[in-house]
């Protein structure tokens, strides 16, 4: 296993900070990765908007709720889909803006953001930064538009705080292939039999040095998936220019 594949093996997310910054040669390396993903088609759909306002910050994190640690990290990015660039060259040559508007150009726009964000990961990991994506401001995926002034054909997928990390959790143990990987097709059955991978998450939740508890990952996907989350983030897309058809 070689020095990039063993950092990724071991990513954890990072949620408490040094009080130190990181330098503005790492930042730029970080963002230089970010830029250099695949792109479907090269359009590079998407952007990114450094948070350094503290008081922007403060009411990003109240939206989160779960994520306090963004007031404190050294840095924080939010990724933004984005096809507004895209809107004003067709409209620069009076095009229509549908194909803009399509599921398919969403997709691609959140994917794209999806890729950078992870070349920002693992370029921070490799520098020994630790980082943590904050999806929660989905929390309120509007107000987070209104107060980065995002244009039509944008959306904020996520953020990610970056720094210095003070603690680290043990990391958590990922599905065991035999659930995850097949051959040819799709194998429903070694897929969803899930007893010896919650058994393994028991332990991990069980034994680990913070906020221990008595759950897996079955458990855990239950609370989550038992109801329907953010619905608004639809008519938020729609807001935005999507069609969602
Ligand atoms: C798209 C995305 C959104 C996430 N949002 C949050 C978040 O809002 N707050 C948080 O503390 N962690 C967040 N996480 C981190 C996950 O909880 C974490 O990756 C997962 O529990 C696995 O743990 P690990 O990253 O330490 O291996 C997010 C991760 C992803 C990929």
């Amino acid at each position: 296993m070689n020095s990039t594949i063993k950092n990724m093996t071991e990513h954890v997310s990072v949620r408490e900070f040094k009080d130190q910054a990181i330098t503005a040669d790492q930042k730029q390396s970080l963002l230089a990765a970010a830029q250099s993903g695949s792109t479907s088609e090269f359009v590079q759909a998407f952007s990114i908007i450094e948070i350094t306002d503290q008081k922007l910050r403060n009411e990003l994190a109240d939206i989160t709720i779960s994520s306090p640690h963004v007031k404190k990290a050294d840095t924080f990015y939010v990724f933004v889909a984005d096809l507004n660039r895209q809107a004003s060259i067709l409209k620069a040559h009076n095009q229509s803006l549908d194909s803009l508007k399509n599921m398919e150009s969403l997709i691609v726009s959140v994917v794209d953001t999806t890729i950078a964000a992870q070349n920002m990961a693992v370029a921070a990991e490799s520098m020994d930064l630790g980082i943590c994506y904050i999806g929660s401001l989905r929390n309120n995926i509007k107000r987070v538009a209104e107060l980065l002034n995002l244009p039509k054909f944008t959306v904020p997928v996520f953020g990610m705080t970056v720094g210095i990390p003070a603690t680290k959790n043990q990391h958590k143990p990922r599905l065991p292939q035999a659930n995850q990987v097949a051959t040819n097709t799709y194998d429903n059955q070694k897929f969803t039999d899930l007893k010896a991978y919650d058994q393994d998450v028991h332990e991990y939740y069980a034994n680990r040095k913070t906020n221990a508890s008595d759950t897996n990952w079955s458990e855990k996907n239950l609370t989550i998936f038992k109801q329907i989350r953010r619905p608004e983030v639809a008519s938020f897309l729609k807001e935005q220019g999507f069609t969602l058809a």
